[in-house]
This record gives C-alpha cells, sequence and structure tokens, in this order.
C-alpha cells in the first residue's frame, strides 16, 4: 500500500501533475502546485462536476464569490467558535498530534483486524459466505465493533461536551503511543482554530482583521437573497461554485489529501423546511451516481454515516473512497438546516427569507449541501488510474487509465520519422483537432518509446502518421487501454475522439 502511495507521488511529479509548492526552497508543508497536466486534469474534473449540476439542473446556477469576506461572516457561521482541532502534544518528541486522529488510526487498526477474521473466513467457506451475517453474528467481530463503537460515541461525546480532558483520559486509557517514537508521556488536550488570518487596509489603525475563508459554503448563503431574486428561482433550487479555501491543519500529511490550501465544489440546495430528509437521500443517492459514471469501479465507494455532527448539521454522511492508503472522505453530504441563513440574519440585521407563493408566507429555507474537495477526487481518479501491467511479451508498462473524459491530452499526433513529409501531415491534423480537443505533437523517439510515453502520460488515443498516409489519407489510431490499432481516414478522426471523450 505505501509503495503504491509512493508511485503515485512519484508519478504525479515525474509526468507534470503534481509539485510540491515552493520546492527550490525545500518546499512549503501541505502545499502543493499543479503542473502542466495536473491543470488540465483539474480543470477537466472542475468542468465535469459543473455540467453535472449546473449545466445540467435547470434549477441550479453557478456563482463565484470573493475568497475574502467581511469578518462577521465567520462569527455568524460558528467558525471562529467552533472551527477548531483538539490537539495533544507528545512531552518527550515535542511532537503535535489532533487527538481525535490518534483515536481514530487507533480504531483502524482494530478494523483492521476485523478485515482480517473478515478474509480468512471467506476463504473458508468459498461461495457459501455471507459477510453481513458473518460480520453480526461471530463473536470476536462482534466484539472488536462493540469496541469501536464505544470508543468513538465517548470520544463523540467528550469533544461535543468541550471535555477535553476526557479525550486526554481515553488516549491514556486505550496506551496510544506517539506514533513516531512510542513514548505515552502526552500534555493535556488544546482546541485550535483552523482559519488563517490576515489584514484589509494600509494602516495600523484601520486595518481590519479577516479570515481567508476555510469554506466557500458561506459565500454562497450571503448571497442567497440576491441570487434567488436576479435569477427568478423558486424553491426547491441551488447554488454552487467551486473555489479556493484554506485551513491551518495540523495533520498535514498524505499528499493532495490534506493540503493547506485546496479547492471546493460545493452546492447549497434550498428546500422548505420538513422536506430535509426527502432531499438528504436524494442528494446522497445523486452524488454517488455522479462517482459511479466515471467508471472507477463501485466496490471503491462506500457510505459512511456520521455520528460526530459539525456545529451546523442535523445529518451528515460521507462518500469514502478507496484511496492507496484505505478508504476515507471524499465528499460530504450535510442537512444543514437554516442554521446558517438564520445565524446570517441575526448578525446582520437583514432579512433572509423566501416568499413562497404557493403558501402565500415567508420562512427561512433548510439547506442541503453536497461539497467535495476537487484536490481529493484528484487524488482519487489519479491513484485509480495508475496502473502497472503485464504484457504478454513479459515486459511491464505503467499506464495510467485515467477516465477518457478527465485525461489533460485528449491524443497525440506522432510522426512515424521526421522526414518525407510525415511532420508535416502531422502538423497539420494537430492544426485541425486542436479546435475541439487538447491535443499534443510528439516527434521524438521511436514510436513505440512515445506511446509508452502517452500511456503513462494518460493520453487515451495515439495518431500515428506513416508513409501510407501520403497515398491514401489514413493514419493509425492506438487504444491506450487495449493497444488496439486502428487503420481509419483522417476525416473519421474527429468523431471517434469526440464518442470517447465527450460525456
Ligand atoms: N462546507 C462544508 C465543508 O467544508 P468539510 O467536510 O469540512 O465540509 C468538504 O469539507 C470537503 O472538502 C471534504 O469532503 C474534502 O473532500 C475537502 N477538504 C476538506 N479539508 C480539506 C483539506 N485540508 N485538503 C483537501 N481537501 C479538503
Amino acid at each position: 500500500q505505501d509503495d503504491q502511495f509512493k508511485k503515485v507521488i512519484s508519478h504525479a511529479k515525474e509526468y507534470g501533475y503534481v509539485f510540491q509548492s515552493s520546492e527550490i526552497y525545500d518546499g512549503l508543508s501541505a502545499v502543493y502546485d499543479y503542473a502542466q497536466n495536473g491543470a488540465e486534469l483539474k480543470k477537466n474534473i472542475r468542468d465535469y462536476w459543473w455540467k453535472a449540476m449546473v449545466q445540467m439542473n435547470e434549477n441550479i446556477v453557478g456563482i463565484d464569490a470573493a475568497i475574502f469576506m467581511h469578518p462577521t461572516t465567520w462569527k455568524a457561521s460558528g467558525h471562529v467558535d467552533a472551527f477548531n482541532d483538539p490537539l495533544i502534544d507528545n512531552k518527550d518528541s515535542k511532537k503535535r498530534y489532533r487527538a481525535d486522529v490518534l483515536i481514530e488510526d487507533y480504531c483502524a487498526k482494530i478494523e483492521a483486524k476485523i478485515d482480517k477474521e473478515v478474509a480468512k473466513a471467506a476463504k473458508r467457506f468459498g461461495d457459501a459466505f455471507n459477510k453481513e451475517e458473518f460480520v453480526s453474528t461471530n463473536g470476536r467481530v462482534v466484539g472488536y465493533q462493540e469496541k469501536i463503537n464505544a470508543i468513538l460515541s465517548r470520544m463523540a461525546k467528550s469533544l461535543e461536551n468541550e471535555d477535553l480532558a476526557d479525550v486526554k483520559a481515553l488516549i491514556e486509557e486505550l496506551e496510544i503511543a506517539d506514533p513516531l517514537t512510542g513514548s505515552k508521556n502526552w500534555t493535556d488536550v488544546k482546541q485550535f482554530n483552523l482559519m488563517f488570518g490576515t489584514k484589509l487596509g494600509a494602516s495600523a489603525e484601520s486595518a481590519m482583521d479577516l479570515y481567508l475563508r476555510p469554506e466557500t459554503a458561506q459565500g454562497i448563503f450571503v448571497n442567497f437573497l440576491n441570487v434567488q431574486k436576479t435569477s427568478r428561482q423558486k424553491i426547491p433550487f441551488g447554488i454552487a461554485q467551486t473555489g479556493k479555501a484554506f485551513r491551518n491543519e495540523i495533520v498535514a500529511r498524505q499528499f493532495i489529501f490534506r493540503m493547506r490550501e485546496f479547492e471546493q465544489m460545493e452546492m447549497q440546495f434550498f428546500i422548505k423546511p420538513g422536506t430535509q430528509v426527502e432531499w438528504y437521500n436524494y442528494w446522497k443517492e445523486t452524488r454517488m451516481k455522479w462517482h459511479l459514471s466515471l467508471g472507477m469501479g463501485a466496490e471503491n465507494y462506500r457510505f459512511h454515516d456520521h455520528e460526530k455532527l459539525a456545529h451546523y448539521a442535523d445529518a451528515a454522511a460521507d462518500i469514502e473512497f478507496k484511496f492507496p492508503f484505505g478508504f476515507k472522505e471524499l465528499e460530504g453530504i450535510h442537512s444543514r438546516t437554516d442554521f446558517d441563513l438564520k445565524a446570517h440574519e441575526e448578525y446582520s440585521g437583514k432579512k433572509l427569507q423566501y416568499f413562497d407563493h404557493e403558501e402565500n408566507k415567508s420562512y427561512t429555507p433548510y439547506v442541503l449541501e453536497t461539497s467535495i474537495g476537487l484536490d481529493r477526487m484528484f487524488l482519487a481518479v489519479f491513484s485509480n488510474s495508475l496502473q502497472e501491467e503485464e504484457l504478454e511479451n513479459g515486459t511491464t508498462r505503467t499506464v495510467l487509465k485515467l477516465p477518457s473524459v478527465l485525461a489533460p491530452v485528449k491524443a497525440a499526433i506522432l510522426p512515424l520519422v521526421k522526414k518525407d513529409g510525415l511532420p508535416e501531415v502531422a502538423r497539420k491534423i494537430v492544426d485541425e483537432l486542436k479546435w475541439d480537443f487538447n491535443i499534443i505533437y510528439d516527434e521524438k523517439d521511436a514510436v513505440g518509446r512515445r506511446y509508452r510515453r502517452q500511456d503513462a502520460n494518460g493520453t487515451p488515443f495515439c495518431i500515428t502518421v506513416d508513409h501510407d498516409t501520403l497515398i491514401d489519407n489514413t493514419v493509425t489510431i492506438r487504444h491506450r487501454d487495449t493497444m488496439e490499432q486502428q487503420r481509419v481516414k483522417i476525416e473519421e478522426l474527429r468523431a471517434i475522439i469526440k464518442q470517447e471523450v465527450d460525456v
């Protein structure tokens, strides 16, 4: 697993997808830059989301709010008071950890034991194995599960009640050690706010304390009424946006999984109070379908319903994805009630209500939110696509089987040799296709090596121009995943590529 993850990180660098930020200065922790291919992949994921959410839904519109917002926004949203991580320091190693993550990692170890029992039983019982029955009746597994539940619910309760002494007590009772040094010498647990602060204004007296937004959602809430009126939308309707968010994450590890500067793709769906259960289920299902439409394997996704709820939610679930380091949160679906709009009404003194003509009354809508990290989606797609294949001739090839709709480059045009007029014909094909697709031209090295390079780059098609092309206007088109080659007319290329890469 670790090896696979290391391969993902080095492949992302080697093929121009993701670089460490400010690398020449030894980098900045948990901050990354997207390189030439990464920027395209990221844009394609964003577009794929935008199309599904905004373009395909008459009742969802998109906006682009500023990163800077009036500081009272974050007081109203609860982020100033409640957007904290419980931290604990190890007195010997002087390392700082998130207390809840230490406890969750401890539970993950118990869960791994369950997985082992399940795998063992599956092997023993073969076709007759019923996983659900096994996990609900096997004494050992039930015991493990009960232990996990007891630990997590005690932690959730203590955090909710701000009983940080009990969180520390739990860590001590479980004898959790510093993962790096094994020391069990812990400090008290303290809350640490995750927002980055900055200042607006030139002089020290007039400067105003600001925060970099920790979520894009608040830009939607404060614009709710303006958008509703100008778009003439009726409830239920949604507002979507994509954009940067910033969090001073303490556990900044796992590459682009948890970053300090990242991008979110969020949608707030404004609904009639009392209909939230129905919409919660609708959006859970709809968002899962969106993920499955990319063809990355249903077995790689699962729902995780939250017991511990954020300060704004009455129900919440994650869509988890199987990353190289296990199942982890990829997207959240949150039933946010009228928490945010009511809070903004209270703090701003402005009404944020909707007049329902059918009911002939005004009310503060409830909100159903879908929130996905673009960078996390990038990691899901990229890590799932990177494969090493044994070929019939005994060699291996590295291939990045990105969904074609998301691939940065859709086709590479390759003249077989750099002479006899082949480069000119290839250039002409590039000039024709570049209006519709991101295309590259590549004439360096033997054609076999160029194929491998494009496989590793994730390019779905290679189109080779050879001497026959000069006679009959046909080219060879090679498919990345199957390595099959077809002879087709140049005029057919656009339709062939379009069929594969269009949604
Ligand atoms: N508006 C709700 C909200 O922000 P969240 O669960 O805190 O909810 C939503 O974040 C999504 O944003 C997560 O599911 C994850 O994909 C992404 N995300 C959150 N923190 C992140 C980080 N530090 N780095 C990368 N992605 C992050």
